[in-house]
């Protein structure tokens, strides 16, 4: 999960992937990044931090890193906020096999619009809980698009 600090969105979506992975007995490594190191070693936006508490999601203990070209060994995926981040992270390829890695978060719900996950940065709360909405129905749906693909054994 790749946002542009690494304090409002991406860490919302790291903590709602990883619950919505556990209620579905999903086992996966999840992680999120910035794609700028503007506030790295911080910890979430304490707006982030409230409104994940106020669904139960705890994300205090994240703290921001630069997305790095290492990124793209270690995930098969890797969703962005807005086309910054794609920009920037596409940027970051080796491969095509890298490159299509790499996807819009909002695609999942609205495929091929490349719809932007707003910058809450410089909003007050509701833009904060607007964020946490639209990431959870992405992260609901990769979550079981992963266990739908998981090879059965
Ligand atoms: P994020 O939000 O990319 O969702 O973490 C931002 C946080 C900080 C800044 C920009 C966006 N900033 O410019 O410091």
């Amino acid at each position: 999960m790749v946002c542009l600090g690494n304090i409002c969105r991406s860490p919302l979506a790291e903590g709602i992937f990883r619950e919505k992975a556990k209620e579905h007995g999903l086992k996966v490594k999840v992680d999120s990044a910035g794609t700028s190191a503007y506030h790295e070693g911080e910890r979430p936006d304490r707006r982030s931090q409230q409104v994940g508490r106020k669904h139960g999601i705890d994300i205090s203990q994240q703290r921001s890193r630069r997305f790095t070209k290492e990124d793209f060994a270690a995930f098969d995926r890797i969703y962005v906020m807005d086309i910054h981040n794609y920009e920037d992270v596409i940027a970051l390829a080796s491969t095509p096999e890298e490159e299509q890695k790499v996807d819009l978060i909002l695609n999942i719900i609205h495929p091929g619009e490349n719809r932007t996950v707003p910058d809450p940065y410089y909003d007050g709360h509701d833009g904060f809980e607007h964020v946490f909405k639209m990431l959870e129905d992405s992260c609901e749906i990769i979550v079981k698009e992963m266990l739908a693909q998981k090879p059965k054994n």
